[in-house]
């Protein structure tokens, strides 16, 4: 089988960024809670009138360039993300079209912050089975839009940015190696915007009670998602005869320190082969593993032939994990 392989990966954020500091002045909460529970010291926030599409083209542009891969290359983009610009058109149809894609087909893919490894997997499949020769992945998110700036357990964590892959097959045995998704609706609601579709459209009673925004069992997202992070994680290497001392860089979903630790320590691996950029950024749902990714590609933490597990969880609930050497 022909590996799909990520031949050029980029990544966007907001210019404005708002600070733990800042938060205090709007909701009850400190600057110190905030780093111990879950180790964000800041984030990118879009501006108005912005949305995913256009986190999005930037991240797709700078993978593109590193791809040197032009528009009408590509066959197919996919885009993770937890709430697009609109129900419809997608936000995968915007980009495709602003970005000058006429040869694309294209989709969103709705797995809340698992959009990364959902929509990497969805999009390798195209090139390993050779349907496609170039794909765009990508992972788009303006979470602020859906966050409660009156809710101090959601709005500390949410925020915006972009990141995208393209992919192309491989011609060695470097690229993707395996990837594994998973899903329980179970814990749906658990985490959750419960108005906003046609279940319960706008109304100003949904406007009212809040509903659009998003809701969450913060304390029992967090045990199951320790849970799920760590069992895929081992299943996905177990499959492909390695272990986590095989692996050069763990690149796991940015949602809170002490998930990405309390995974890690499963694991029983060392802090310095985990890529950790989430002081910076916050939870940028289907964004943040390709955020991270690229951080650790441009500040030289990723080498060819490296081998690196992908993780991610989200509302759903969603998880999965990708297996790659680079
Ligand atoms: N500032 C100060 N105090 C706070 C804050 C805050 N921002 N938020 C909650 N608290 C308080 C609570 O009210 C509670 O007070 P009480 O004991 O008087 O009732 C206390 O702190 C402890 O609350 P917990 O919820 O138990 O705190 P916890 O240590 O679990 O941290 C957090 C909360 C940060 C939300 C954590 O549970 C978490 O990160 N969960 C996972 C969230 C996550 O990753 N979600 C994204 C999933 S991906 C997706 O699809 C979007």
């Amino acid at each position: 089988m022909t590996r799909a392989r990520i031949v050029g990966i980029g990544a966007y954020a907001p210019k404005r960024i708002l600070t733990n500091k800042e938060l205090e002045k709007m909701v009850d909460t400190s600057d110190e809670w905030i780093v111990q529970r879950t180790g964000i010291r800041e984030r990118h926030i879009v501006e108005e009138g912005e949305g995913p599409a256009d986190l999005a083209i930037r991240a797709a542009q700078q993978a593109m360039e590193r791809a040197q891969v032009t528009p009408e290359e590509i066959d197919f983009i996919v885009v993770g993300t937890t709430a697009g610009d609109m129900h419809f058109p997608t936000t995968a149809n915007l980009v495709q079209h602003r970005l000058g894609c006429r040869n694309a087909g294209s989709v969103d893919v709705y797995a809340a912050c698992s959009g990364s490894v959902y929509s990497l997997s969805i999009g390798a499949q195209y090139v390993q089975n050779r349907k496609y020769r170039t794909v765009l992945c990508i992972g788009a998110e303006c979470l602020s839009r859906i966050t409660d700036f009156t809710d101090r357990g959601t709005c500390i964590l949410l925020a915006d940015a972009a990141g995208a892959a393209v992919l192309r097959p491989a011609t060695d045995d470097n690229g993707i190696i395996d990837t594994d998704l998973y899903s329980d609706g179970r814990y749906g609601e658990l985490l959750i915007q419960p108005a906003g579709g046609s279940l319960r459209p706008a109304s100003h009673e949904t406007v009212d009670q809040r509903q659009h925004f998003a809701k969450m069992k913060g304390n029992e997202v967090f045990k199951v998602a320790v849970r799920m992070f760590g069992e895929c994680a081992e299943r996905i290497l177990k499959n492909n005869g390695f272990t986590a001392a095989d692996l050069d860089l763990f690149v796991p979903h940015q949602a809170n320190l002490r998930i990405i630790e309390a995974a890690v320590k499963r694991l029983k691996m060392p802090m310095d082969r985990v890529m950790v950029n989430v002081e910076r950024y916050g939870n940028t749902g289907a964004a943040s593993v390709y955020v991270a990714l690229e951080e650790a590609w441009a500040t030289g933490r990723v080498k060819p032939g490296d081998l690196l597990l992908l993780a991610a969880f989200g509302g759903g609930f969603t998880w999965g994990a990708a297996l790659l050497r680079w």
